[in-house]
C-alpha cells in the first residue's frame, strides 16, 4: 500500500516535471498518453521518470503473423543485411519526440534499469531477466518490421558469440555513420576487430548453463538473480562497451540498448533460454521449465507498439514465444547430460594460512562421491547461491581457484555499471565449472581458495555466498 502511494505520488510530481520541461506541450501518442520520454531524451535519462503504465493488454493468440525464424547474422543473405539496416536507419531518423526512436527506446531499457528511481520497476537481477528482455525485443522487432514495411516477414538476428568470436562485420564495417549498426561507443579493442576474451561466452561455458536443470539457478528468482546474468550477458556486454569511467555503451545499463548490437546481444541469449525450455521431457519432470507461480507470471510491463501505442505484457504472455509471438529458433540438442546430482557444500570466509580466501568445505563422504565423480570423468559444476554484489561494483571478473602454486579460472563475473542509480548490494546465483579443479577445491588439507579477480583494475570484493553445492552429471545412459 505505502509502495503504491509512493508510486503515485512519484508519477504525479513526475508528470508536473515533465509538464514543465516541454512547457506545457507534453507529446500525446494517438491514445492520448503523455509520453513521459518527452522529458528525458537526455544523456543519459534523468529527472527521475518512470517507464509507460498501462496500456492495451497483449492477449495470447492476437497476433497472427506467419511463425518465422530468427537467425544468426552471419546467416543473413544480402537483402535480409539491407532491410536490417534500412530498419536501424529509419528508427534513429524519426523526430525525437517520437517513443519509437532509437534514443526513447534505449531508454525505455534504461528506465526499466531502476536508472534512478525507487520505483520496483527493475528489471534486472531476478526471474524477470528473461522475460522482460523477451518482451523488449518483440516490440522492438515489431517497429523494426513496420518501419520497413514487413512486419510478417522481419526478425531480429543475433549474435552467436559462442561460434562467432568477433563483433559481427556488419555492426562494424562500414566503422562510421553510414552504417546504421555501427556505435561509437565501443571497446576499441572488439571495435578494431578483435577477439572477445578467451573464456567470455564459450560454448563450453553455455554447455555448462544448459546442463542446470532448475529455473532459478538458471534464471533467477523474485529477489536473485540466475546463473546466466553475470555470465555470460554482463560479461559480453563489458567486453563490448567500455566497462571503466566513461562507462558507454554496452558497459553502461542507461546507454546499453542505443547500440545495436544489444539486440543482437540479448536475441542470443533469448535463443539460449528458448533452447534450455526446449529439452524439458517426460524423462525429468520439472526440469527445464519456467516457474510456474501467479507472481512471475502475472509481472506486466508497459511498452510502445508500432503504432505509438501503449501495450502491456506479462511475463506468462511471451514464454511460448513461437505461438505467442510468432518467432521460433533453430532446433538444438544440448552437448552435456544434465547435472542430476547434488552435493551441498559450505563456502567459509575466510581460511587461515598464507592464502586467507574463501574455501569450500565437504564432509567426507560428499568429497568421496565427488573423487569418484571426477575418475569417471563427470562433468562438475559449483553453484553458489545469494552470492553479494557489493554496492558500487562494476566490471568484469576472473573467478579463480588458488591451490599453492596452481590458479585455475572456474568463471567469470561481468557487473555491468548503472549510471544514476542507487545502486544497491544484490544476490547473485554464480555457476562455476569446477570439473578440472576438484581435487584442489575439495582437498582434505589446505583446499583452494576462491578469488574474485579484477580484469582491469576495477574494485574487487570478497566471494561470499548463502549456500554452495557441487552438481554433478549423471553419465550419459
Ligand atoms: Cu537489460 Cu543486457 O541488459
Amino acid at each position: 500500500m505505502a509502495k503504491e502511494t509512493a508510486a503515485i505520488t512519484q508519477r504525479r510530481s513526475f508528470l508536473r516535471q515533465a509538464a514543465t520541461i516541454v512547457g506545457g506541450s507534453a507529446f500525446l501518442s494517438s491514445s492520448g498518453f503523455i509520453h513521459p520520454f518527452a522529458a528525458v531524451a537526455q544523456n543519459p535519462p534523468s529527472g527521475c521518470p518512470i517507464p509507460p503504465s498501462g496500456g492495451t493488454p497483449f492477449a495470447p493468440g492476437q497476433d497472427k503473423r506467419p511463425i518465422t525464424l530468427r537467425k544468426s547474422i552471419n546467416s543473413f543473405s544480402t537483402a535480409e543485411l539491407t532491410q536490417l539496416r534500412n530498419a536501424f536507419a529509419a528508427l534513429r531518423a524519426l523526430p525525437a519526440n517520437d517513443p519509437r526512436t532509437w534514443v526513447l527506446q534505449a531508454d525505455i531499457h534504461a528506465l526499466y534499469c531502476q536508472q534512478c528511481s525507487n520505483d520496483n520497476t527493475q528489471i534486472h537481477y531476478s526471474w524477470n531477466f528473461f522475460p522482460w528482455h523477451r518482451a523488449y525485443l518483440y516490440y522492438y522487432e515489431r517497429i523494426l518490421g513496420s518501419l520497413v514495411s514487413n512486419l510478417n516477414g522481419f526478425r531480429l538476428p543475433y549474435w552467436d558469440w559462442e561460434n562467432i568470436r568477433t563483433l559481427p562485420a556488419a555492426y562494424t564495417t562500414p566503422g562510421n555513420n553510414t552504417n546504421p549498426l555501427w556505435d561509437q561507443k565501443r571497446n576499441s579493442g572488439l571495435a578494431g576487430g578483435g577477439n572477445l576474451p578467451v573464456n567470455d561466452g564459450t560454448q563450453g561455458r553455455l554447455n555448462t548453463l544448459d546442463a542446470i536443470t532448475d529455473f532459478a539457478t538458471f534464471g533467477g528468482t523474485a529477489s536473485g538473480s540466475g546463473g546466466w546474468e553475470y555470465d555470460p550477458h554482463g560479461v559480453i556486454h563489458n567486453d563490448v562497451g567500455t566497462p571503466s569511467p566513461v562507462y558507454q555503451d554496452m558497459g553502461d545499463l542507461g546507454y546499453a540498448a542505443r547500440d545495436p548490437i544489444f539486440f543482437a546481444h540479448h536475441c542470443n541469449i533469448d535463443k539460449l533460454w528458448s533452447r534450455w525450455n526446449a529439452q524439458a521431457s517426460a524423462a525429468m519432470p520439472g526440469a527445464f521449465t519456467n516457474p510456474t507461480t501467479a507472481v512471475f507470471l502475472n509481472t506486466r510491463w508497459s511498452f510502445y507498439d508500432e503504432n505509438k501505442n501503449v501495450v502491456s505484457i506479462s511475463s506468462g504472455d511471451v514464454l511460448d514465444h513461437q505461438n505467442n509471438l510468432r518467432y521460433t529458433y533453430q532446433p538444438y540438442r544440448l552437448q552435456i547430460p544434465p547435472f542430476k546430482l547434488i552435493y551441498e557444500c559450505k563456502l567459509i570466509c575466510c581460511g587461515p594460512g598464507p592464502d586467507p580466501g574463501p574455501f569450500l568445505e565437504v564432509t567426507v563422504q560428499v568429497r568421496e562421491s565427488l573423487l569418484a565423480a571426477a575418475r569417471s570423468k563427470s562433468g562438475i559444476a559449483l553453484v553458489l547461491q545469494g552470492v553479494t554484489v557489493p554496492a558500487g561494483v562494476s566490471g568484469n571478473f576472473d573467478i579463480v581457484a588458488v591451490r599453492a602454486d596452481r590458479k585455475m579460472q572456474l568463471g567469470s563475473f561481468g557487473i555491468i555499471h548503472e549510471s544514476h542509480m542507487m545502486q544497491k548490494t544484490g544476490a547473485a546465483t554464480v555457476i562455476l565449472d569446477a570439473t578440472n579443479a576438484i581435487s584442489d577445491l575439495i582437498a582434505e588439507k589446505e583446499p583452494a581458495s576462491l578469488h574474485v579477480v579484477p580484469r582491469q583494475g576495477e574494485k574487487g570484493f570478497t566471494l561470499q555466498a548463502k549456500s554452495a553445492q557441487f552438481r554433478v552429471q549423471a553419465k550419459a545412459q
